[in-house]
């Protein structure tokens, strides 16, 4: 009735409100110190990281348990999943970081947040060393004077390792002074220069000319999730709104999307991977796979294609802007750890970790996310389970270090008996770490997206089209970690649908 429909609308915007109110007003929280209240040494764990994996382990850790010093050359948690929107304007970058701040200050306890990364990990003495450096675009490092950067160290007796990983280049020449990524939010925002740029710089030369055809050519290489979704914002970008602003433009302006494999969107239904394929060709997004990209130089992509017939063909491909979007390789902090460790000597691709997440070969550094190698994918949804995991783990670990510490003084024979039996059910409650694949979702431009989703053990479902967008939408803003960047992602896709996408370069 409508009297429900009004109770719930108002016990929803209670609920928001209340949440809202919490996120925005900070409660006092429990000071750092050597002791907790018991008289036992209150553990330090230093987090490195402000990703999917780091920050959701903040987020979920009952920080009054530990020292938490957080360390990462960015201040904010960015919600990736959306950042393939923001280069267009569909979804402003604000709205998708949070500050680390905020997330910490949000926990029962103190916690110390160090901008800056780490250049070295000593697992032996425990020590982590750490260089000030900004993730931002105008500032890069401080310096005590002009040319000496800030750099120290932290002491940890648990490390979370949570660095994730860069893309890769595979050492093809060219792509890295040529080429943008799409990682981090100030990529985002160099992707949108570069294009207009281009736009602009084309407006200048004549119709119809080569070097115009060239600046307003959109490459993207690499057809997994991230650049799929690229290619399908910008091309609905030029499409649907600078169609409006520069009529005609849409015509000129070219995307190109480029993928050695058969196929785009390899680890999504066979059925989704042909329905995305079909949308591309309708909206005619130049799709180029059989097409392996070789080199890289200012003005081409030079790639060679295989056709039906198994042949060869050498191409090039002319592009004013170029992104580079073909996959994860390991960053060299973690690599520089995985030769510190003799069990890690064959991690190539990430960190080898066991079944509580711990690294192998040391007992006081945990790893997650996109650093690690296991059977699962480097993803967010992985990197955001094994989180809440670990905050969990961490408080068993906590839990069972006091016991020890209270059998260690304890001196009555009962009382030492039961403290034992506490221990060894503490010790039973440390569980593995499951993963459960909960789907995968991908845009796929003109209001459409594709999803492979998983209800409990047997109920799969494949399913593209409208309807899907509007889950993907849904499903999206849930899993945003804030209830500020919730809502600002929400009015940012309700500004667009008033007055579109705008044309400005910043
Ligand atoms: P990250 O989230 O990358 O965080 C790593 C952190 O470590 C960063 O804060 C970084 O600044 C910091 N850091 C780097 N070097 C150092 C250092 N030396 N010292 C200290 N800190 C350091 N996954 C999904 O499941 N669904 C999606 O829809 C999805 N969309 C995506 C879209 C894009 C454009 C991209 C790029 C990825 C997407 N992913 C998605 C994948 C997902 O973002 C990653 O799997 C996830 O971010 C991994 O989390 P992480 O914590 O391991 O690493
Ligand atoms: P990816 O590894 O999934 O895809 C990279 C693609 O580049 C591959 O298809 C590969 O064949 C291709 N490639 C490699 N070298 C090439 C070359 N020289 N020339 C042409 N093509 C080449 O990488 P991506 O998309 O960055 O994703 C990384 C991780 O993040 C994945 O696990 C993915 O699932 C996840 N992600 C998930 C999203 C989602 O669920 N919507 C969105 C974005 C990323």
């Amino acid at each position: 009735t409508w009297r429900a429909a009004l109770l719930s609308a108002l016990g929803g915007t209670a609920y928001v409100g209340y949440q809202v109110y919490k996120e925005a007003h900070p409660t006092e929280q429990i000071p750092q110190s050597d002791l907790k209240p018991n008289g036992n040494k209150r553990k330090t764990i230093v987090i490195l990281g402000s990703g999917w994996g780091s920050i959701t382990t903040l987020k979920h850790l009952d920080t009054s348990l530990y020292n938490v010093i957080i360390v990462s050359p960015r201040n904010y948690f960015l919600f990736t999943p959306l950042l393939p929107s923001v280069p267009t304007g569909t979804v402003d970058v604000k709205s998708i970081t949070d500050p680390v701040r905020t997330v910490a200050r949000a926990t029962p306890g103190q916690v110390l947040y160090l901008e800056a990364e780490a250049t070295d990990v000593d697992p032996v003495s425990k020590k982590v060393t750490i260089k000030h450096k900004s993730n931002s675009m105008t500032f890069g490092e401080a310096m005590i004077n002009e040319e000496e950067p800030i750099i120290t160290t932290v002491d940890y007796d648990y490390l979370v390792f949570g660095v994730g990983a860069q893309t890769t280049t595979f050492g093809i020449p060219g792509v890295a002074e040529n080429a943008s990524y799409l990682k981090e939010a100030h990529d985002a925002v160099v992707i949108r220069q570069k294009i207009f740029n281009s736009i602009e710089a084309a407006q200048l030369l004549p119709v119809g000319s080569e070097e115009r055809k060239r600046l307003l050519s959109v490459v993207v290489c690499g057809g997994g999730p991230t650049g799929v979704e690229l290619a399908a914002e910008v091309k609905d970008y030029i499409d649907q709104d600078l169609s409006r602003w520069l009529p005609g433009i849409e015509k000129e302006m070219t995307v190109t999307l480029v993928e050695a494999l058969p196929n785009v969107l390899n680890a999504f239904n066979q059925k989704l991977i042909k329905y995305t394929e079909e949308v591309f060709k309708r909206q005619e997004l130049d799709l180029r796979t059989n097409t392996m990209v070789k080199k890289v130089d200012r003005k081409n992509v030079y790639a060679v294609h295989k056709n039906a017939s198994g042949e060869q063909e050498s191409i090039a491909i002319p592009y004013g802007t170029l992104v580079w979007a073909t996959g994860n390789g390991p960053r060299e902090i973690t690599k520089s750890l995985a030769s510190k460790i003799e069990e890690q000597k064959t991690a190539r691709r990430g960190l080898l970790i066991d079944a509580y997440l711990k690294v192998d070969g040391s007992d006081s550094i945990y790893a997650l996310g996109d650093c690690t190698f296991t059977k699962n994918p480097p993803t967010a949804q992985v990197a955001h389970q094994e989180g809440i995991f670990l905050a969990s783990h961490f408080e068993k670990l906590s839990k069972i270090d006091d016991l020890q510490y209270s059998i260690k003084t304890e001196t009555e024979a009962d009382k030492l008996d039961k403290l034992n039996r506490r221990l060894e059910r503490a010790k039973a409650s440390l569980r593995p770490f499951e993963y459960v694949y909960q789907g995968s979702l991908a845009y796929i431009g003109t209001e459409r997206a594709v999803a492979d989703l998983v209800w409990g053990d047997f109920s799969n479902v494949s399913t593209g089209g409208s309807l899907t967008f509007l889950f993907w939408r849904s499903a999206y803003v849930s899993m945003i970690l804030g209830v500020r960047s919730k809502i600002l992602v929400c009015f940012d896709w309700l500004k667009v649908g008033i007055f579109g996408r705008d044309c400005s370069k910043e």
